[in-house]
């Protein structure tokens, strides 16, 4: 038995409205993916482009046949092993999707999220009919994605139907994205998931994957969060080195610039930062940063200071998806006030 707010989500969603709801990766701004109308609408809330395709939400897997053609092996293997969960897969669309769904191309990205509410909800919504819900992250085109209610509520305010709230996301990353339009499964996007999950499932050559900037290559398909400028604060960030850290901050304060600190939980004793600058923290390993960055970044932009420069994490490739969206805030937001 759903709960009230979930049955009146569900009802909303039918009726064609749009709905904010939690995964366990980011907030996302749901509506029917089978009615256009409905679909325009999150493109308008969010000022979206039109030809930035959005993931369908499924509530199992055994509904990607409504959605996908040609599904080959590795995509029911994934599927086996990762849904519900963090893991979107690309894949031909069938010619009944709507293209106002897929940016006009003729692949669909679907996922099964991990989240209990988004489950039931999806249930709730359709569950026996294969229906999808159509939810891209639930912030404006370009920010910092949502990983708790409230921010949600703060970008939207009333335009947003209703927000279903269910705490803060425990991953607080956005998706791994798989394209499987032929070839080898590829990375287009790092995520939550992480690679190594991918290749204990795939196999070492299963999956193809590279550091982001061959992510953003002009062959792949469009992916908005390959854009250079995306999940950006309002905040100039720039990163920066552990070691480079102090006399970066010395240069700007010299300039007279209000400046903040955003660094690891690590002891810092010796590293020769001016004792006077306000320094934010986050944890040391990575599952824990991920899950508190971007609440972080948001938190920073309330002080509006004039820079906040970032500690580099480290460059392995469990940091893939967090340098990832570390690189293209600091791109983002930095793009008006160089140098
Ligand atoms: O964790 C997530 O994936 C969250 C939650 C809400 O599910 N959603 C999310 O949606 O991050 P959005 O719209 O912010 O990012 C969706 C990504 C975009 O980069 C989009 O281009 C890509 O999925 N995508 C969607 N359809 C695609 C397609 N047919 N081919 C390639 N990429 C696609
Ligand atoms: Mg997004």
């Amino acid at each position: 038995m759903p709960n009230k707010l979930i049955a009146l989500a569900a009802a909303r969603l039918r009726a064609g409205g749009v709905v904010a709801f939690p995964t366990e990766t980011v907030y996302g701004l749901g509506a029917d993916a089978r009615n256009e109308d409905a679909v325009r609408r999150v493109f308008e809330i969010k000022s979206r482009p039109a030809d930035h395709p959005l993931i369908v939400h499924l509530a199992e897997a055994a509904h990607v046949d409504a959605w996908a053609r040609e599904i080959p092996e590795a995509a029911r293997r994934l599927m086996a092993r990762f849904w519900p969960g963090p893991l979107t897969l690309v894949l031909p669309a069938r010619d009944d999707v709507p293209r106002v769904v897929t940016g006009g191309q003729d692949s669909v990205a679907l996922r099964c999220p991990g989240h209990p509410m988004a489950l039931a909800l999806l249930r709730e919504f359709d569950g026996a009919q294969g229906g999808g819900l159509a939810a891209p992250s639930a912030n404006r085109f370009g920010a910092v994605s949502p990983t708790e209610a409230w921010h949600v509520r703060t970008a939207f305010g009333i335009q947003v139907d209703q927000v279903l709230d269910g705490g803060p996301c425990r991953f607080g990353l956005e998706s791994t994205i798989v394209s499987l339009l032929g070839g080898r499964p590829r990375v287009l996007r790092p995520g939550a998931l992480p690679l190594s999950a991918l290749r204990e499932a795939l196999g070492d050559d299963g999956i193809e994957h590279g550091p982001p900037s061959d992510v953003a290559a002009p062959a792949t398909p469009r992916v908005p969060g390959a854009l250079a400028a995306h999940y950006a604060p309002a905040t100039p960030l720039e990163i920066h080195a552990i070691d480079a850290l102090a006399a970066r901050a010395t240069t700007l304060l010299d300039q007279g610039l209000r400046i903040a600190v955003l660094r690891r939980n690590r002891n810092l004793r010796g590293k020769g930062l001016p004792p006077a600058l306000p320094q934010f923290l986050l944890p040391a390993r990575v599952e824990p940063y991920a899950r508190s960055l971007y609440a972080r970044l948001r938190e920073l932009d309330r002080f509006a200071f004039d820079r906040v420069l970032v500690e580099a994490p480290p460059e392995d490739e469990t940091w893939w998806a967090v340098n990832d969206r570390l690189t293209r805030a600091a791109e983002g937001s930095a793009a008006e006030v160089r140098p």
